[in-house]
């Protein structure tokens, strides 16, 4: 069967390839980008290094540092604004999964025209916009090298998933330095959320021979690098293997899609607002339980690859160490249930059926080895609950 590859043109990988951005906008012609960014990096310092790193290489740029977490169409008008008002010719994202999904969107805008609804899935935007070079601050959600946004609607709360190769970035920065101050909650909930990806790429109905291999070597380092990285966060050889291996995962999932963890996670971020990492890991013990019969042998190959089972187990006992593992993996990482992260038990319950059509719509529970009806979703939810 035919498959297609998308990644960005170019990824400067490494510690200190932050000072590269100047030459790697040289290269694309920009003269003119538009940094697109949080208040917290702003305080932090950072923006202003990016920008002079800029101003080094002779360009001239921009700020817009208003983007939220769960960006928003309201979000994406206002830098759509300052991108065109400033007569920006592209795109510096910098930050975590918002400001590059941010920034993604503010690129299809630019090209296409429109809002971010006439383009969110199964529509998507026929044109590419401006270049946009992204930068990642967690290691993390892989958006720097995936065709894909979300973007929440403000008026209706709609989480809009958006899909196409003019989202893609151009060009990737993936420099693990600028994750070495992230607290052990964000570096634990971002890595559980490269390996989901990671797994759920390997075992999509989707995946294909390139997608594996990038899923299988992500998360063979996730498994063994994600407890030094929460446990150390000075040890910069975890940060550096961690990096790398959430950027593997965002080109497996980007080219193989994500499956049902991804599908029943998002609701539950929308809801109740989890961040989108631990809601995956709140996820991912229950719903791999729940899948392995379908593909006893892609969870046995994660199984193996992430060191958890031998070649001389069975399918089934590789299958059964994984699912142990990963509940072992939540206690480690302090992943707390819906009801121990303090959500309200009655609301949860009420609003199962919700999430359920919710997860349901968004199509990634059929990208599943075993594809589950809206009820056994709705048994998924009470299973993770307590
Ligand atoms: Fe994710």
């Amino acid at each position: 069967m035919a498959f297609e590859i998308q990644i960005p043109s170019s990824l400067t990988v490494g510690g200190g390839s932050f000072a590269e951005v100047g030459s790697v906008l040289q290269r694309l012609g920009c003269k003119r980008p538009l940094i697109v960014s949080d208040r917290f990096l702003q305080r932090q310092g950072l923006v202003d290094k990016l920008s002079a790193l800029m101003t080094e290489a002779g360009i001239e740029s921009g700020v817009f540092a208003d983007t939220v977490p769960d960006p928003t169409t309201k979000v994406v008008a206002a830098g759509l604004t300052a991108f065109q008002a400033g007569r920006h010719d592209s795109l510096v994202s910098l930050g975590g999964g918002s400001p590059i999904d941010t920034a993604k969107a503010i690129s299809m805008l630019a090209g296409n025209g429109g809002t971010p609804r006439l383009y969110k899935v199964p529509n998507a935007p026929p044109k590419y916009g401006p270049p946009h070079i992204a930068i990642p601050t967690t290691a993390g959600t892989g958006s720097e090298v995936t065709r894909f946004t979300v973007i929440s609607d403000s008026e209706s709360q709609e989480k809009m998933l958006i899909a196409g190769s003019p989202l893609l970035p151009t060009a990737a920065i993936v420099d693990y330095e600028l994750t070495m101050t992230m607290p052990p909650r964000l570096t634990a909930d971002t890595g559980t959320d490269s390996l989901t990806h990671a797994i759920e790429a390997y075992v999509s109905r989707r995946a294909n021979d390139f997608s594996d291999i990038f899923a299988l070597a992500a998360m063979k380092t996730i498994w063994r690098q994600l407890p030094r990285a929460y446990h150390e966060p000075d040890n910069k050889d975890a940060r550096e293997a961690m990096m790398l291996a959430a950027t593997q995962a965002g080109i497996a999932f980007s080219n193989a899609s994500v499956a049902l963890v991804h599908g029943m996670s998002r609701p539950i971020g929308v809801h109740f607002h989890v961040p989108h990492g631990l809601s995956n890991a709140m996820l991912l013990p229950t719903v791999t339980a729940f899948s392995v019969q379908a593909a006893p042998r892609r969870y046995a190959e994660c199984a193996r690859a992430m060191g958890i089972a031998s070649y001389t187990d069975s399918e089934e006992e590789s299958a059964t160490k994984l699912i142990d593992a990963l509940y072992e993996r939540n206690r480690e990482l302090q992943v707390p249930s819906p009801k121990a992260f303090g959500i309200s038990e009655e609301q949860y319950l009420s609003l199962i059926p919700t999430m359920a059509a919710q997860a349901m719509a968004s199509g990634s529970p059929n990208n599943n080895p075993r594809i589950p009806t809206a009820d056994e979703i709705c048994a998924l939810y009470r299973q993770a609950w307590g």
